[in-house]
C-alpha cells in the first residue's frame, strides 16, 4: 500500500507491525547478530512492553522472529541486555548448551497506578536455543526495587580482568553500577553522575539506557572505558539522546578521564549524535570490530514525537549499526562514529564526480541515476575556508530537507522545515538541528546515508554525527548544493546505490 511504498525504509530495521522503541539485548554468537526491541505488537503506540527479536547475519539485514518475551504477572518487560555466559557461570547451561543471559527491568503497572515508588526492578530469562526462545528465571527479580522511583535498563558485560559480570542501571539521575559472579546474585558497587551538590553532565530529564564498554584508543596500547547515559529530555536539539563519559573502570567505580573532565566543566557536553532521531542507543555483546571497538544502534526516534509520527502499520525504525572508536585528540579524549563496514558489501552502482565548482545552486544528481531512497554519499571539500554550503534533497511536491555547514558559526545542520509531512508534531521540524564542528581540520568531510524516510550524516571521519528522520509527501528526486561564496569547490561526491533487502 502507499504507506509501505513511501515509509517503509529500504534497509533500516522495523517490526512489520506494531509499535517499537529501545534497542535491547544486542549480542553475537555462532554466526548471528541479535537485536531485541522494545515493542508493543497489538498498537502503534507505546503500550505493555515486550522484547520483539530480529537475527543477522551481518548486522545490516536484518529478519524478524517471534517475540521473545511477553509481559506477565511482574509487569512490562523493559528495556535491558543480554550476554552469552560462555563458561556457564549462571549454571542455567545443561548438556553442554551455553546459555544466553537477558536481563531487563519489569515495569509493574499497578504499583504505578497506586503511586508506588517501587515500580521498577531487574529479572533475568535464559535462552538455550542461542536466543530464540526464553524462560524466565524461577528466582524473579533478582534485584528488588531500592526506593528509586525510575530504576532500569541493566547492562551487562563481562568484566575479563576482575572475572565478574558488571551491570550498569540507570537510576533517575546518576547511574549504578553492581557486580555478580552467577547473573543471579548481585551487589551494589558505586554510583555516577551525582556528587553531593553537584550534578555531572546533562541532567535535562531523566538518565536511562546506560552501557559501560572499554575501547581502545585508536593509534595507541591504551583502553579507555566510555560510559553512555541515555537522557530524555536534555538532548542538544531538544528530546531525547545520547551523551557520553569517557574515564577508566576499575572493576568497581568509574572515574571520569581528568582532560575529559576539564572539558565537560567547561560546559562542553559529549554527544554521540547530535540529531534529534538516535536513543537509547547500546553495544552489541560478545563481538568487537576488528580495531578492538564496539558496535551499537540507537532506535532513530525521540521521545518528543515517536507516537505521532505519520507511519500507522508500523512506528520507528532502528538507525544502521555502526562502529565505535576512541580518538585522543589535542584537549581530551573522543568518540568517533562509522557505520559498520558489512555494507560496503551492499553497494551497487556507483556515481562519482570530482572537483565541482559552485556559484549559487547547482544540480549534482537526480533519481534516474540514483534513488535517494537506499543511497551512500561521501563527500570532501578539501579546504573549507569556512564557506557556508547547503546540500537540498527535493521532490516536485516542494518537500526539501536541508542540511549543511554554517561557517559563519562553524556548525552543522539539518532542516526539515519543508521535509513534507511535519504538522504531527509541534516540535519535529520547529527549529533547525545543530552541532558545532569538532574537528578544526581544514578538510571537511562526509558520509551520508540516505533512506526512504532517514538521513544519517558523519562528518568529519564520524566525529560529528547527525541523524534525523523525515516524512517527504514524495521521495526525493534532486540532489543538489548552494553556496553564497564565489569560488567554492567540492572536491569530490561519490555515491552508491545500496543493493539491501
Ligand atoms: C527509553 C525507555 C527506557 C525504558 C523503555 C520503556 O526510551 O524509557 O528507559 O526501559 O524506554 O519502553
Amino acid at each position: 500500500d502507499a504507506e509501505e511504498e513511501l515509509y517503509r525504509p529500504n534497509y533500516h530495521f522495523t517490526p512489520k507491525v506494531g509499535w517499537m522503541n529501545d534497542p535491547n539485548g544486542m549480542f553475537h554468537y555462532n554466526g548471528y547478530y541479535h537485536l531485541y526491541y522494545q515493542h508493543y505488537p497489538d498498537g502503534n503506540k507505546w503500550g505493555p512492553m515486550h522484547w520483539g527479536h530480529a537475527i543477522s547475519t551481518d548486522m545490516v539485514e536484518w529478519k524478524e522472529q517471534p517475540i521473545a518475551l511477553y509481559p506477565d504477572d511482574l509487569g512490562y518487560i523493559f528495556s535491558g541486555s543480554a550476554v552469552v555466559d560462555l563458561k556457564n557461570t549462571s549454571g542455567f547451561g545443561t548438556g553442554g548448551q551455553v546459555p544466553i543471559i537477558a536481563m531487563f527491568t519489569y515495569h509493574n503497572m499497578e504499583i504505578e497506578k497506586a503511586n508506588g515508588i517501587d515500580v521498577e526492578s531487574q529479572a533475568i530469562a535464559y535462552s538455550l536455543d542461542e536466543g530464540l526462545t526464553w524462560t524466565k528465571y524461577s528466582g524473579n527479580p533478582v534485584i528488588k526495587n531500592p526506593g528509586i522511583r525510575d530504576f532500569r535498563d541493566p547492562k551487562l558485560s563481562w568484566n575479563e580482568e576482575h572475572k565478574k559480570w558488571v551491570m550498569v542501571l540507570a537510576a533517575q539521575d546518576k547511574v549504578m553500577f553492581y557486580g555478580s559472579k552467577d547473573l543471579k546474585n548481585w551487589e551494589l558497587l558505586s554510583d555516577f553522575g551525582k556528587e553531593l551538590n553537584r550534578e555531572i553532565g546533562t541532567h535535562g530529564g531523566v538518565w536511562e539506557c546506560p552501557d559501560l564498554f572499554p575501547v581502545p584508543v585508536e593509534g595507541t596500547d591504551e583502553t579507555k572505558w566510555v560510559l553512555y547515559v541515555s537522557v530524555n529530555p536534555g538532548g542538544p536539539n531538544g528530546g531525547s539522546a545520547t551523551q557520553y563519559f569517557i574515564g577508566d573502570f576499575d572493576g568497581t567505580k568509574f572515574t571520569m578521564d581528568k582532560d575529559f573532565e576539564t572539558v565537560l566543566n567547561k560546559g562542553q557536553n559529549f554527544w554521540i549524535d547530535f540529531g534529534k532521531d538516535n536513543y537509547a542507543g547500546v553495544t552489541f555483546s560478545n563481538v568487537t570490530s576488528k580495531n578492538g571497538g564496539k558496535f551499537y544502534m540507537g532506535w532513530m526516534s525521540n521521545w518528543e514525537y515517536a507516537n505521532e509520527v505519520p507511519t500507522e502499520t508500523w512506528r520507528s525504525a532502528m538507525t544502521v549499526a555502526r562502529e565505535i572508536k576512541l580518538i585522543k585528540d589535542a584537549d581530551s579524549y573522543r568518540l568517533a562514529f562509522k557505520p559498520v563496514d558489512e555494507i560496503d558489501a551492499y553497494k551497487g552502482a556507483k556515481y562519482k564526480k570530482e572537483n565541482i565548482a559552485v556559484n549559487g545552486e547547482l544540480v549534482l544528481i537526480n533519481s534516474e541515476k540514483i534513488n535517494f531512497s537506499r543511497a551512500a554519499m561521501n563527500f570532501n571539500i578539501s579546504d573549507i575556508k569556512k564557506d557556508s554550503f547547503t546540500f537540498k534533497l527535493s521532490n516536485k511536491q516542494g518537500d526539501e530537507l536541508l542540511f549543511g555547514y554554517n561557517g559563519i558559526d562553524d556548525t552543522f545542520y539539518i532542516d526539515r522545515n519543508k521535509s513534507g509531512k511535519t504538522g504531527f508534531s509541534d516540535t519535529f521540524s520547529n527549529k533547525k538541528s545543530v552541532a558545532k564542528r569538532i574537528s578544526g581540520s581544514k578538510m571537511l568531510s562526509g558520509t551520508i546515508l540516505l533512506d526512504k524516510t532517514s538521513i544519517e550524516l558523519f562528518f568529519d571521519e564520524g566525529s560529528t554525527v547527525m541523524t534525523e528522520i523525515f516524512f517527504p509527501n514524495a521521495p526525493f528526486e534532486t540532489f543538489s548544493i548552494e553556496t553564497v561564496n564565489q569560488d567554492f569547490v567540492l572536491d569530490l561526491l561519490e555515491v552508491n546505490q545500496l543493493n539491501i533487502n
